[in-house]
């Protein structure tokens, strides 16, 4: 695989190393609208072929597969873009700033035929695999109930970097810039997380969500400091089970842990994920009676990124595809509008009206 690197922030630089260790991936390229950035990365990663503008990279055109690490909005007409040039796109989350760009993009890109996925990151924690596939298999009986939680403290502590003082980070905390808060950055992956996890889809949504007051007048520069810090929701799944899912960057003493229990009537689990490592335990049998958890062995997973690599490698398309990034993308924005409304939003009766199993979540129609 010949890649290309579109933007060369602060992820591209954890997407390339993991691209770098695959046999038979070359990073070929990379483009960034700020020269200084590009220079650094493309030095650091011994990159020959610099661009900084993504229509200068597909004019020399000498890659079969890009990589798009650029900031949320730009994600669309950049991708849309690849597509048209008949490259393979791994774009990063999420996908589009809404559901009616994001369902565009997967529509180019099935149209086209190219590899499309989306790095919803979480998929490379081996016990979310391993609980999906005790869900599956039967193991927990009937799912009852699904808590999925994701804990950030960026907003506190300054463990990761200082949004107060460094504006690298303030296009997130701004909707005028792209952002959905923390529910379309965070959001997306803690839905994936519940929905892939416990092995079903979000039907009902209904969601609250806060933005906090964090500096003079609520902006800092040309940034109004206006994108949601911390949402709750409850949500309907469709194998029937109730859920909730938040998540927040006021979760002071939590830099980023990701957390899933899922309650069946034969049998729980627990997934916990933190920077330091992942775990999966479970209580069964017996156990259920003195309510005793127990740690579960679990294997290695592929990541994303070797799963990309091999999907170029053989031409078949693996997951997370656009099309389940774009449904994600639904649920995101019935969120927004239940807050606005305050009310419940169901997305199946929507789906039954379309009973393609690819499609099956509608356009932004709100159906109730
Ligand atoms: N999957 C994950 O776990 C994960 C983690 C962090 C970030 N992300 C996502 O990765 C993306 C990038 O985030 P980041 O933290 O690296 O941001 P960043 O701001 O550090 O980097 C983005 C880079 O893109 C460049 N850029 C902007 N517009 C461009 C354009 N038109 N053409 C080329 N380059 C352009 C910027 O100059 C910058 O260098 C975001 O979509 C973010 O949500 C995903």
């Amino acid at each position: 695989m010949r890649l290309l690197v579109l933007g060369t922030g602060v992820m591209a630089k954890n997407q390339v190393a993991n691209f770098l260790a695959i046999d038979g991936v070359e990073v070929v390229g990379a483009v960034d609208t700020d020269l200084a950035r590009l220079t650094e990365f493309a030095d650091h990663f011994h990159i020959e072929k610099r661009f900084r503008t993504l229509e200068e990279a597909i004019e020399w055109g000498e890659f079969d597969s890009a990589t798009n690490v650029t900031p949320d909005r730009i994600h669309y007409a950049t991708s849309l873009a690849l597509i048209a040039a008949g490259k393979h796109v791994f774009c990063e989350k999420p996908l589009a700033e809404h559901y009616d760009h994001a369902l565009e993009m997967t529509e180019a890109a099935e149209a086209a035929g190219v590899i499309n996925m989306v790095n919803l990151t979480y998929r490379n924690v081996a016990p979310l695999q391993r609980a999906r596939e005790m869900v599956l298999a039967g193991e927990l009986g009937t799912i009852r109930h699904v808590e999925a939680s994701y804990l950030q403290s960026w907003l506190v502590s300054r463990a990761w970097g200082d949004w107060r003082t460094e504006s690298r980070w303030l296009w997130r905390l701004s909707t005028g810039h792209g952002s959905n808060g923390v529910l379309g950055d965070v959001g997306i992956h803690i839905l994936d997380f519940a929905a892939y996890g416990a092995a079903t889809d979000i039907d009902h949504v209904f969601a609250r969500l806060k933005t906090f007051n964090k500096a003079p007048g609520g902006q800092i520069g040309e940034y109004l400091l206006d994108a949601n810090d911390s949402f709750t929701m409850s949500v309907d799944f469709t194998n029937g089970a109730l859920g909730v899912i938040h998540a927040t960057r006021w979760a002071t003493g939590h830099l980023n842990e990701l957390k899933l229990r899922i309650y069946g009537e034969k049998g729980s689990l627990e997934v916990t994920h933190r920077p330091d490592g992942s775990d999966l335990r479970g209580c069964f049998g017996d156990d259920i009676e003195s309510a005793t958890w127990r740690d579960i062995e679990v294997p290695p997973v592929l990541t994303n990124y070797q799963r990309f690599a091999e999907a170029v490698r053989t031409g078949k398309q693996d997951d997370p595809t656009f099309r389940h990034a774009a449904n994600l993308q639904k649920v995101i924005d019935l969120a927004i509008v239940s807050e606005r409304e305050r009310r419940e939003l169901n997305l199946l009766a929507a789906q039954e009206q379309d009973s393609a199993p690819d499609k099956r979540i509608p356009p932004l129609t709100v159906v109730v």
